[in-house]
């Protein structure tokens, strides 16, 4: 089975990024299939803001994303009526006056970190104050020392995006989808971030070219609501020195069963090296990062949807994890208290790890005895 069952139709309260500012200032209105509709994001030529409509024209249903900016309007290709960034009706050239309630959906928006973000809410309320993304002013602070943001997209079909926000908890399936071996492994949750506190070591026994394929690394994960996640990454370079990186991980919805998995890397100057060196290592992490997604999809591809999975105790917390996840889901009155109350687990990876280690063994000792290929 490919195509989950029983999937929500409904999509989560949070900002959602739709990707890099500079995607969106080419001087072209742009496309984007999300919440199970259409938006058109386009930059106001005055007032130099990025602006998110319904994509589809009020007036007969013209695509405005296959339109015109013309000043702070989006002109429809269809008849020409002009929508301001606040989803009013500007102008309608051939018509003496512009009906009054003239309007379309207006999208709140925000620019953080270099990416363009849109408020999603079911209920249609504001942006809620204490729900932000935060800023990495660990990078401003010192940007110079850090690459440009390397960064891509892959449409994920036939999975609802609760499959990547699981990968959180999922401990065994670093080892197995991901070739690498988790020797720490803890959740916390608490409000509306969800953290995974990670130590690795690659596979000895695999050959992938994977981010830190060939080194241990350290991660501290946070998804900031329930779709952006910020990702920091040391690695021991054996020297003393750590190299750094950071890693955004975000989605939006398509429909049910589909969605835009965004990645993107940014990486710090090590000392020697020039910024077209730094500009280079964060591409070549960015296709780590994206070969590890492909692991992902391979196995959400042909998987099926699970409410109650049945676990073990070499598992992480799921159950917890998915019970946070709901409040992205529910009306904010059905928001119960345990959605947001601080939740820590450790996962013990001691068991895990002396069956890993005799695994590995076992299978380098098959590779490397005569008559074996
Ligand atoms: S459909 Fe957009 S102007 Fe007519
Ligand atoms: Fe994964």
């Amino acid at each position: 089975m490919s195509t989950p069952r029983h999937a929500p139709a409904r999509f989560a309260r949070g900002w959602h990024c739709l990707g890099l500012v500079r995607q969106f200032t080419d001087g072209q209105p742009h496309e984007i299939e999300a919440f199970g509709t259409k938006l058109a994001v386009f930059r106001g030529q005055d007032d130099g803001r990025l602006h998110v409509l319904d994509a589809y024209c009020r007036h007969m249903g013209g695509d405005l994303a296959h339109g015109t900016i013309k000043g702070d309007t989006l002109a429809c290709p269809f008849h020409d009526w002009r929508w301001g960034g606040d989803g009013k009706c500007a102008a309608i050239p051939y018509a003496q006056r512009v009906p009054p309630r003239a309007r379309t959906r207006a999208w709140t928006t925000l620019e953080e970190n270099g990416q363009l973000f849109v408020w999603h809410d079911p209920q249609g309320n504001a942006p809620d104050p204490g729900v932000t993304i935060p800023r990495m002013d660990w990078i401003d602070d010192e940007a110079s020392d850090w690459s440009d943001w390397s960064w891509d997209s892959v449409l994920v079909e036939g999975a609802h995006c609760r499959e990547l926000v699981d990968n959180i908890v999922d401990m065994a399936h670093f080892f197995y989808v991901h070739h690498s071996v988790p020797t720490r492994f803890t959740n916390v949750f608490e409000g509306h971030v969800a953290t995974m506190y990670v130590e690795s070591t690659p596979r000895r026994d695999s050959g992938m070219e994977l981010i830190g394929a060939d080194l241990s690394l350290r991660s501290d994960a946070s998804y900031h609501g329930p779709s952006y996640m910020i990702d920091r990454i040391w690695q021991p370079l054996g020297d003393g020195t750590e190299a750094e990186s950071v890693l955004v991980n975000c989605h939006y919805p398509v429909t049910a069963d589909s969605f835009v998995l965004m990645y993107g890397v940014r990486v710090r100057r090590l000392p020697g090296m020039t910024a077209g060196q730094a500009e280079e290592a964060a591409a070549r992490t960015a296709q780590g990062v994206r070969a590890a997604f492909d692991q992902d999809i391979e196995i959400w591809r042909h998987k099926t949807r699970v409410d109650s999975p049945l676990l073990s105790d070499g598992d992480g917390p799921v159950y917890q994890l998915r019970r946070w996840y709901e409040q992205f889901y529910v009306d904010v009155a059905d928001i119960e208290a345990d959605m947001l109350r601080r939740f820590e687990f450790e996962v013990d990876t001691r068991h895990a790890g002396e069956a890993w280690e005799r695994e590995m063994a076992a299978n380098l000792g098959r590779a490397g005895a005569p008559g074996t290929s």
